[in-house]
């Protein structure tokens, strides 16, 4: 079987087709998965609605699964869920309720478990539920951002450390932890720069949980952190994605950064579920 990749954008992101995901899948299919995934740094997928099993064992190719922990109401499962409905009743959450507020947060540029001392290589996003209309899922290519800087920025920012904190960037839209879940958290650091194992493609690891810049200023590094979003999030280097039911992302959570955007929560159903695949070992490993 041969896969088709046709682009999303001149600059990131492809579609796949000619693969049935509800179907167990070759080796030699998820390799030219892998090796696309690598190049154009987000894939979408179309078909039937993948199931908990078919996600995981499809997620599991790309690295460990991290565990989901924390407010998340996946927690303690492979799964983290963006959803409006309650995980046991099935009932639409009210708007205030602190699980809402805790998803709005998504909706600032963000990429996937930066925040941990372990950062995420990938997320798979399936779509199980789909309002009819708002919802769509916009990404902005963090690789492409750092190909608009000039030879002597690259050679500046090569070694820059950035703090990454989960407390921090909840805290920006007024979202408070229990003295319990923030035990579990801290700030982290990582490197700034990334460099695809693939292919050497460098990109920016930033987002909403990137603090501060070791060493710099608060003010110098959220400058920084600041431009970089910005030259990431132009519109040329940015897709928005409508979901269809069965629908498959995979986006690479160091070189692009994504947000949620808004849907009628009181009136429509959206249930999306995420596994995240971790760069190393993760520190909360699925069991
Ligand atoms: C996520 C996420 C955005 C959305 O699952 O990590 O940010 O539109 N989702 O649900
Ligand atoms: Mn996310």
């Amino acid at each position: 079987m041969s896969l088709t990749f046709t682009p999303l954008t001149p600059v990131f992101g492809a579609r796949v087709t000619g693969v049935d995901m509800s179907e167990p899948m070759t080796d030699a299919v998820f390799a030219e998965i892998r090796a696309a995934f690598d190049e154009y740094v987000i894939l979408i997928l179309s078909g039937p609605v993948m199931n908990d099993e078919r996600q995981v064992e499809f997620s599991k190719r790309f690295g460990p699964l991290e565990g989901t922990r924390g407010v998340n109401p996946a927690s303690g499962t492979p799964f983290a869920r963006q959803s409006n409905l309650d995980i046991e009743s099935g009932d639409v959450i009210p708007a205030d309720d602190r699980r809402m507020f805790y998803q709005k947060a998504n909706m600032m540029w963000h990429a996937d478990s930066t925040f941990k001392a372990t950062p995420s290589l990938c997320s798979v996003l399936t779509a199980r539920i789909v309002p009819p209309e708002g919802g769509a899922t916009e990404l902005a290519s963090t690789r492409a951002a750092y190909e608009t800087l000039s030879d002597s920025e690259k050679a500046e920012f090569e070694d820059l450390v950035i703090e990454h904190d989960f407390a921090y960037s909840r805290g920006l839209v007024g979202f408070t932890f229990t003295p319990k879940e923030l035990e579990t958290m801290g700030p982290v650091r990582h490197n700034l720069v990334r460099t695809n194992k693939g292919n050497g493609r460098k990109s920016v690891m930033i987002g909403v949980h990137a603090k501060s810049v070791v060493g710099w200023s608060y003010e110098k590094g959220r400058a920084l952190l600041e431009d970089l979003l910005e030259r990431a999030t132009r519109p040329e280097n940015t897709y928005r994605h409508e979901w269809r039911e069965g629908d498959v992302m995979i986006w690479d959570n160091q070189s692009a950064v994504h947000r949620a955007t808004e849907f009628d929560t009181a009136q429509h159903q959206r249930l999306m579920q995420r596994t995240t695949i971790s760069a190393g070992t993760p520190i909360v490993p699925v069991l």
